[in-house]
């Protein structure tokens, strides 16, 4: 079976973009699939320096992909930094990506230079390498990506294959897949924008654990289109079209099937509001449960934990072999 490997950062609040352009698919995924769900706390260290965060914000991210239908049974949920694996062979694959390599990565020039003025860590310039290790470990066939992280992917490839070449094979070659497209949910303040956690305001975010009021809230102020047809045209509507595909994807329909049952803005808000409500009661029901127990969560998570502990070890003892490092006995 192709095993496949997707991974997340414990950075803030899961909101509908995430859901529906990613989470959703891993759930529809986990039957077709081996799948490997890593949450990446040691990522999300290149960027967080506040004690206490990064746990918290790991165990709420574990809970979530629960709620949302991640079958503890089926899908592989894992901790990064729980297996130790991940941190000794990022430094083996730190040993074989170079200088120049990283220099090139357009994330990295990015992330430093929106930094400025602030603590630009040496892990936010290796984080590839740290990526490398999480894909390889676990023998990945496929990593499904958006085009922000190709280039990891691609020097990923470069890293496995120099890898072989130097030790011998050892490494299965990953490929980037297109993720089966989920819907493209943009800010409903913005909606040329992709929703995302990353600006200051949020109001026009919806945090999959809004409470059904700030939900109704958030999409009666939502930015429409200065004439008064509901009609899909995401070049000329780009606020009623937003809408329209956020209400398509709750209800499993297409957005010009969702146009047909509306004519006014007030009306499309309001039925796009409750079907978001209603597609995320039980998800918000099932994730305050899960919290109130926190030694069967954990017990979930350690399931995840072992199975991804098992295959990461074995694919760590072969890359320590291959190079040939004294053995311990
Ligand atoms: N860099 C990815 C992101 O920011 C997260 C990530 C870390 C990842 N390790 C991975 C994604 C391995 C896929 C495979 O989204």
């Amino acid at each position: 079976m192709t095993r496949v490997l997707s991974c997340i950062q414990p950075t803030g609040e899961v909101h509908l973009g995430n859901y529906l352009g990613a989470l959703r698919n891993w759930v529809e995924g986990q039957d077709k699939a081996d799948v490997f769900h890593g949450i990446v706390d040691l990522h999300a260290l290149t960027v967080t320096e506040k004690p206490g965060v990064i746990g918290v914000n790991t165990l709420q991210l574990a809970a979530m992909l629960f709620a949302v239908g991640l079958n503890p049974d089926v899908a592989t949920v894992f901790v990064q930094s729980h297996i130790a694996a991940h941190s000794q062979l990022s430094w083996i694959m730190e040993c074989t990506v170079s200088f120049g390599e990283l220099s090139r990565m357009t994330q990295f020039k990015d992330k430093s230079a929106k930094r400025e003025a602030e603590f630009v860590s040496a892990g936010l310039f290796t984080y590839p390498a740290l990526q490398a290790a999480d894909i390889l470990l676990y023998d990945a066939d496929e990593v499904p990506v958006g085009d922000d992280q190709r280039q990891h992917i691609e020097i990923t490839r470069d890293i496995a294959i120099r890898f072989n070449h130097r030790f011998g094979e050892t490494f299965v070659i990953p490929k980037a897949v297109t993720p089966k497209s989920g819907a493209r949910v943009m800010d409903l303040q913005n909606p040329t924008a992709k929703m995302s956690k990353s600006g200051d305001d949020d109001s026009g975010v919806i945090y999959l654990l809004d409470p059904p009021k700030t939900i109704e809230k958030k999409f009666k102020r939502a930015v429409t289109d200065s004439d008064t047809d509901v009609v899909y045209d995401r070049e000329r509507k780009p606020g009623v079209s937003n809408l329209l595909e956020i209400l398509a994807a709750a209800t499993m329909t297409s957005p010009q099937q969702a146009a047909e049952k509306y004519s006014r803005y007030g009306d499309l808000k309001m039925g796009s509001a409750e079907a978001v409500i209603a597609m995320l009661e039980p998800i918000q029901r099932r994730y305050q449960q899960l919290l109130q127990d926190k030694a069967e969560l954990m017990r979930l998570v350690h399931k995840g934990n072992s199975r991804a502990e098992a295959v990461a070890a074995k694919t760590l003892a072969r890359a320590q072999d291959a190079i040939g490092f004294l053995g311990k006995t």
